[in-house]
């Protein structure tokens, strides 16, 4: 049996917990909308994200490990280069919240926090480059990030420029504390055109219709033509519970979402959470097979430096993450629920 079968049977197995068969989307017909033209994400972004493992842990002080700091990322960049993560396609190493100074400079730039990342983003961006990795970065498009820090509403032409400054390569870009859905839209489609402007490729990551659902239903078509990746869904928890909530989420909406997902912009059902506490076994290879068949992006969220061999091998599994990367970019969908 191929890992992949494996996978499949297990997926089976779990019939009864999971309810749920996927299947390859071949008849969906309609051409996919146009994409953000950079030429990125041809496939699912694949990496690291600090945010469901280390979120928004800044006391450095006592928790030295497990803070978000330049020392955490540093230490991913080289476990990613050198177990096996970069070689089976993990490429992107990303910040979440929580990085930044409370302030921004004289000048209105963003500014790392000076003590959790002496060395600035620049050298933190030289030193994942020299791993021929990318690194990836977190802002918000309204007045504060999701825990405070300064957000981007006002100045997401100079932030677009630091970033491409530094050398970044990815933008996750939040949606909380903007008080319109005019905002909302506006500041998403002015930091896809700011990007641009930078000339520098960087992917393009947003939660756009995330903030907009609560008040109306988004149009992906427009959502696709700014964005690399979209969360639609709540944050993953590392727990059971939260996976099963966003496939109820994902087939409750599969018919609005499914077709607009291809080549250059994918729906983001958030990050693998494989290797952390909260999934059985079981639980962890259905994480794992059905983010491949919904052409999520794998950001992976878990500690690498102290990661089972169980789990580092259903994340490495190349069968697997070759469904996820099928160049055709078409998002599997359930096809029928199994009571
Ligand atoms: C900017 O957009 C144009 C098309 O609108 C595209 O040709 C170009 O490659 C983009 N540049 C970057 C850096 O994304
Ligand atoms: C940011 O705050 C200002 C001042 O309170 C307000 O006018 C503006 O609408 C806010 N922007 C967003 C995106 O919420
Ligand atoms: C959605 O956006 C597309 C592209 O911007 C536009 O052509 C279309 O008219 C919009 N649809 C609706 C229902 O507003």
């Amino acid at each position: 049996m191929t890992a992949t079968m494996k996978l499949v049977s297990s997926v089976r197995r779990l019939g009864c917990v999971l309810a749920f068969c996927f299947l390859a989307l071949f008849l969906w017909g309609l051409p996919v909308a146009r994409a953000l033209d950079n030429g990125l994400a041809m496939t699912p972004t694949m990496g690291w994200l600090h945010w469901e493992r280390f979120m928004c842990n800044v006391n450095c002080q006592e928790e030295p490990d497990s803070c978000v700091s330049e020392k955490l990322f540093l230490q991913i960049a080289e476990i990613m280069a050198s177990d096996g993560w970069k070689d089976v396609g993990y490429e992107y190493l990303c910040i979440d919240d929580c990085w930044m100074a409370p302030e921004r400079d004289s000048e209105g730039r963003l500014q790392a926090d000076s003590k959790r990342f002496p060395g600035g983003i620049r050298r933190l961006a030289n030193y994942v480059h020299s791993k021929g990795l990318k690194l990836g970065i977190y802002a918000d498009v309204g007045n504060k990030t999701c825990a405070g820090f300064p957000g981007s509403f006002g100045y997401y032409d100079i932030d677009a420029e630091t970033f491409a400054d530094w050398g970044v390569d990815l933008l996750k870009f939040d949606g909380c504390y903007c008080d319109s859905i005019k905002h909302l839209a506006d500041g998403y489609k002015h930091m896809s055109l700011a990007l641009n402007r930078t000339g520098r490729s960087i992917v393009y990551s947003c939660e756009w219709p995330l903030y907009m659902w609560p008040i109306f239903k988004p149009n992906y078509t427009e959502i696709r033509e700014y964005c690399n990746h979209w969360r639609n869904f709540a944050d993953v928890y590392d727990s059971w519970q939260s996976i099963r909530s966003i496939l109820d989420w994902t087939t409750s909406n599969q018919e609005r979402i499914v077709p607009v997902a291809g080549p250059g912009g994918w729906n983001d059902p958030d990050m693998l959470v494989i290797g952390n506490f909260g999934l059985s076994r079981d639980q962890q290879i259905t994480q794992m097979a059905l983010w491949a068949i919904m052409a999520a992006p794998l950001l992976m969220s878990n500690d690498l430096r102290h990661i089972s061999l169980e789990a580092k091998a259903l994340l490495q599994d190349k069968d697997v993450i070759a469904i996820n990367q099928d160049p055709l970019g078409k998002q599997g969908y359930r096809l029928r629920k199994v009571q």
